[in-house]
């Protein structure tokens, strides 16, 4: 989604604000900006779509001319008006002295809009943020102090937000202020910097300060300070970064979904190393501080990919643990009634830590008095605030905008924290425990397998691309390797895809099928199978182009078929995502998709 860096030190700013978009380019927007703040005049620079066309119009101004010390920089992806020059951020008074981004949502923009309005301010844009800019601006002509100006009129705002601000008369500082939406301080001697995510940062700062919420930062050259809304100020510790600046770079893959995928193997391998150890599971220096002997029922709330891990969870643990485990999408349980109480463990699961229907339901969820777990990929994210347990997915950044790596990580995750609190409770017998585990071992080189048949994939995918809709389709474990299946060709190939469980087939879905739609069969040989394979009967004899992925081919009614290694069946969703994946990435690239920052999608949506 959005993106905020700014600038204040002695290098020039324009490349300075340009290369930390670039970082930020992988959460997704649709319109860029910048603003440099100490010459005659605040000067704003705008482009609808990628930062190339923003670079385009620097170079027509002879930017890298400019001898600006200070600005602010952003990307947007449209939220309230469309991704337009007009709409792009930074945001400018009407005087031209003030300048911001933002990222979040003003929620009462519209009475505020009036009332400014009314006082003869004039808007150019449909955003929510240009109040704020306006609203600053007044505050100022009865201030005459940006810090005073903005402290009023936060006062005035609701929502969520992520500052930037600037003012000509000061060009010796800039604001930040946070509430419910990430904004860092990276530090360095003679310069500083502001961020809404640390990879914006990565190899240009050791140190960061995070802000939370209701907190504003006033940041000089050289110096940072931090203050409450009412101006106390507040002693902040700053942080070593510990993530490597390589993380964002394809190193030789042709996207960064490939290379993600690629490295499965390697982050299995290490999150296994660190919790099974002589035939048991531990927590390493992981901490689970959940009192389990109170769990008596267990929700889970994500979105999107983080959804579909959790209903994984929901078949391996209801089967290990024996508890009732439910799996909601976070933004259909925040206006529903859940019936949760102290004996309730919600489960709150987000790649990014930033999803805000995810955030907003573990809020409810605190007010119910339930016990609370965190699974993220950042440590450093908003949702860990309401966590009273956190677990990290350690699968290092994720870059490219469809989940992949981290789907593989909380599934594993799910796994043996699964497999720990049945050894700890006595849920499964030590022997069960370690056939289980030897079936858990082998996953990484199985994967290895999987990804070592990719050309094939990519022939199956070269066909797939011509058709506008596909099917998947399966039972048991791998419903949710469905889902996420059809969730990831449509996310990157714009292919229309769904899933549903086989036996619901016949109950509707079939009336799509003919020759012009392929049907994907996850097949695991359990129970499931002689059934899975009779729904793939059906769709064959409605001539859908049938493709299998699974064990061995048992049957010869497929068009084409993905051998995926034998493993237990709880364990097939482990191996069954791959396929899946790869067939995505090779169907969005014969198409010429952007995959890596596919069209209205981003990666971590901080919005309602
Ligand atoms: C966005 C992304 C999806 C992601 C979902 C949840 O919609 O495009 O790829 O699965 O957010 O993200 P989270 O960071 O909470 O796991």
């Amino acid at each position: 989604m959005c993106g905020i860096v700014g600038y204040i030190g002695n290098n020039a700013v324009a490349d300075k604000l340009m290369d930390g978009l670039k970082n930020l380019e992988y959460r997704g927007y649709d319109s860029a900006g910048i603003a440099l703040n100490d010459n005659q005049k605040i000067e704003v620079f705008k482009a609808q779509g990628k930062l190339a066309n923003l670079k385009a119009v620097l170079l027509q101004n002879n930017i890298s001319q400019n001898p600006s010390h200070i600005g602010i920089g952003h990307i947007r992806w449209a939220t309230h008006g469309a991704p337009t020059v007009e709409n792009a951020h930074p945001h400018i008074s009407n005087d031209g002295n003030l300048v911001l981004v933002h990222n979040g949502i003003i929620e009462n923009y519209k009475e505020l809009r009036e009332k400014l309005e009314q006082q003869g301010v004039h808007f150019y844009s449909q955003t929510d943020t240009e109040v704020a800019v306006h609203l600053f601006a007044e505050e100022y002509k009865k201030f005459g102090s940006l810090e005073a100006a903005v402290r009023s009129g936060l006062a005035c705002l609701k929502g969520a937000f992520a500052f930037c601000i600037m003012h000509h008369n000061e060009q010796d500082k800039m604001i930040a202020v946070r509430k419910n939406a990430p904004l860092i301080i990276g530090c360095n001697q003679n310069e500083n910097y502001i961020a809404s995510d640390i990879t914006a940062l990565l190899g240009k700062v050791k140190k960061v300060i995070y802000l939370d919420d209701n907190e504003m930062a006033v940041v000089k050259k050289d110096s940072v300070i931090v203050k409450d809304i009412f101006g106390n100020i507040v002693l902040k510790k700053s942080e070593e970064i510990n993530m490597k600046a390589d993380l964002i770079d394809k190193q030789g893959y042709e996207h960064f979904m490939l290379k993600e995928i690629a490295e499965q193997p390697i982050i299995i391998r290490k999150i296994l190393q660190k919790h099974v150890q002589n035939n048991k599971i531990i927590l390493n220096e992981d901490k689970l501080n959940i009192d389990w002997k109170k769990v008596k029922d267990i929700t889970f709330v994500a979105c999107g990919t983080s959804l579909h891990a959790a209903m994984v969870a929901q078949k391996v643990w209801e089967n290990w643990l024996n508890i009732p485990v439910r799996v909601e999408a976070a933004s259909e349980f925040i206006y529903q009634k859940n019936l949760l109480n102290e004996n309730s463990l919600v489960i709150g699961i987000s790649q990014s830590g930033e999803t805000a229907d995810t955030i907003t339901a573990l809020k409810q969820a605190q007010n119910l008095n339930t016990q609370i777990l965190v699974v993220t990929n950042r440590l450093d994210s908003t949702i860990v605030r309401y966590a009273q347990s956190v677990i990290g997915l350690d699968a290092g950044v994720e870059i490219s905008v469809a989940a992949t790596k981290s789907y593989l990580a909380q599934l594993i995750t799910f796994y043996w924290v699964g497999l720990y609190v049945a050894q700890e409770q006595n849920l499964l017998s030590q022997d069960e425990i370690v056939s289980l585990l030897e079936s858990f071992e082998k996953i990484p080189e199985q994967i290895e397998e999987i990804l070592s048949h990719k050309s094939q994939i990519e022939e199956i995918a070269k066909q797939i691309k011509n058709y506008p809709s596909a099917i998947f389709i399966s039972r048991a474990f791998n419903l949710p390797t469905a889902y996420e299946g059809a969730l990831k060709l449509k996310e990157i190939s714009y292919i229309n895809a769904n899933a549903y469980p086989a036996g619901e087939l016949k109950h509707g879905p079939i009336a799509l099928l003919d020759e012009n739609m392929p049907v994907i069969a996850l097949l695991e040989q359990d129970e499931t199978y002689a059934k899975l394979i009779s729904n793939c009967e059906e769709a064959k004899a409605r001539h859908a182009f049938l493709i299998g992925i699974g064990g061995e081919k048992l049957s010869n009614i497929f068009d084409a078929f993905i051998k995926t290694p034998k493993t237990l069946s709880c364990f097939s969703p482990l191996l069954m995502c791959v396929p899946v994946q790869l067939l995505a990435y090779y169907t969005a690239k014969a198409l010429n998709r952007e995959i890596d920052q596919p069209r209205n999608l981003a990666k971590s949506v901080t919005v309602e």
